[in-house]
């Protein structure tokens, strides 16, 4: 039963990134963006890190169920990015869905705290906002919101300037001021954090709460923007893959009930079977259906398994564990108030593993994707490219990431890639952002004044002839 439905073959998955590799090209196009679910958003970052950024800067991070300013330093000697200080504050649920006039007072009013509590009220840093949603850029601080996702639904933000809406919150309080502001999806920052580092690093991937990825488009085929040297970061939002119905042969009924019953049904498809926010929740229902089947726990379930949300994603990682794996199982069901034995606790392993695997599997298909992309764009025969990676999925579940991996290898096997964790791309990479910026005004500021230089001194010789 779980072989039939959530196993993946490689022509399948094959399947899924050939796909995946039209949407792309949808998205990128002039006329044919409007309607692609795979919306591949232009960032308005048109260099990675070469190591020589260097200052200190203000980032905000908003994207799961905290919020956090920092107040990070980028140091050119060490190629390091410290986080000199930080401080969450808590988004409550209710905020999540409120009116989004409350969301931005409460994140200007956690912004002033901060700098009041680092005495830095009168400095006016430059800015970095990690915004994990995808926005429709019009420059690097005119950010739009085309739809909130991962549980986020406040009214009057979208459609609307994300930055203007800070600084209106801002001006509502009208006790402080800020400065320059870059907007950045968190992928953007995890590639430019590990960029810093490692400077061929020209993807981001994120696999927490929900899932996404960036990569370094060439110019040219970045339809929607003017000019066609260079490159720009492009953030594809590959978590609505699957949007116009192209992933109906691979979902299940299960991943149908997950969509139906989340508060944005139809939309992010393909998030919605990979990441951290609805992993746990495919499990329960795949556990409910077993029991009710009398294939697990005696054909008893329990009020906890019953309650929609219940099953956290963490207990598939605590699960899936090789050494202690077992004993978790049981932990987890016996707070569940279910009656197992020794194979229902390993079926409920199994269970999990199909969900994590699928999940890997499909992420690995769509990197694949990207990965091939950036090869055939650049015609080399082989390629080898960094990935910045954060997400808790990513991070904690005990054999994603090999999975992933493997996935990657099989269908883009001229790839060589180095997978990099991510330390907090979110908060450090939108000071890097706007680090890379002031580096390139710098370089061509540098470079005009060179440039005045040659001149004057032809000028002077032409008046010594
Ligand atoms: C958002 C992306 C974000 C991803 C990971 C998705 O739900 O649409 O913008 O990068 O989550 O946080």
């Amino acid at each position: 039963f779980l072989s039939l439905r959530f196993h993946l073959t490689r022509e399948k998955l094959q399947e899924v990134s050939e796909r995946l590799r039209k949407d792309l090209i949808r998205g990128l196009g002039k006329h044919s963006h409007h309607k692609a679910p795979v919306k591949m958003l232009p960032t308005f970052v048109r260099a990675t890190p070469d190591g020589t950024e260097k200052g200190d800067f203000l980032a905000l991070d908003l994207g799961g169920t905290n919020f956090r300013v920092l107040h990070v330093r980028v140091m050119e000697e060490q190629q390091r990015v410290l986080k000199m200080d930080s401080q969450i504050c808590a988004i409550p649920k209710e905020m999540m869905q409120g009116t989004g006039e409350q969301l931005f007072d409460h994140i200007a009013a956690c912004l002033y705290d901060f700098l009041l509590s680092h005495n830095l009220e009168r400095e006016t840093l430059p800015l970095g906002f990690t915004f994990s949603f995808p926005c429709e850029q019009k420059e690097i601080d005119k950010s739009i919101l085309i739809r909130w996702t991962k549980g986020f639904n406040c009214s009057g933000v979208e459609g609307e300037d994300v930055v203007k809406l800070l600084k209106e919150a801002i001006r509502r309080r009208g006790d402080y001021d800020i400065g320059s502001v870059a907007m950045v999806n968190d992928t953007v920052g995890t590639m430019m954090s590990c960029g810093f580092r490692d400077q061929s690093c020209e993807i981001g991937m994120i696999i927490g709460t929900g899932t996404n990825a960036c990569y370094m488009e060439e110019m040219k085929n970045v339809k929607r923007v003017e000019g066609e040297a260079g490159r720009m970061c492009i953030n594809t939002e590959w978590g609505g893959f699957g949007d116009d119905g192209s992933l109906r042969d691979i979902q299940t009924e299960f991943d149908v009930v997950v969509d139906e019953m989340s508060i944005n049904p139809g939309v992010h498809t393909f998030e919605k079977m990979i990441s951290g926010m609805y992993l746990g929740e495919i499990v329960r229902l795949l556990l409910v259906r077993l029991t009710e089947d009398g294939l697990l726990f005696g054909g008893r379930t329990s009020k906890a398994l019953l309650t929609p949300e219940a099953f956290e994603t963490k207990f598939i990682s605590e699960i899936e564990e090789q050494d202690n794996g077992l004993e978790n199982t049981q932990k987890v069901l016996s707070k569940f108030g279910l009656k197992w034995d020794t194979v229902d606790s390993c079926v409920v392993r199994l269970v999990c593993d199909a969900i994590s695997s699928r999940s890997a599997r499909l992420c690995g298909a769509a990197l694949a994707t990207l990965a091939n992309r950036i090869r055939v764009n650049r015609r080399q025969e082989r390629l080898k490219t960094t990935v910045g990676v954060d997400g808790t999925v990513y991070k904690k579940h005990p054999n994603f990431s090999e999975e992933l991996r493997a996935t990657v290898r099989l269908l883009a096997p001229k790839c060589d890639i180095t997978f990099l964790v991510s330390e907090d791309g979110s908060g450090k990479g939108a000071a890097m952002v706007t680090a890379v910026a002031q580096r390139l005004a710098r370089q061509s500021r540098l470079l005009e004044e060179s440039d005045g230089e040659t001149d004057d001194e032809e000028e002077e010789e032409e008046e010594d002839q």
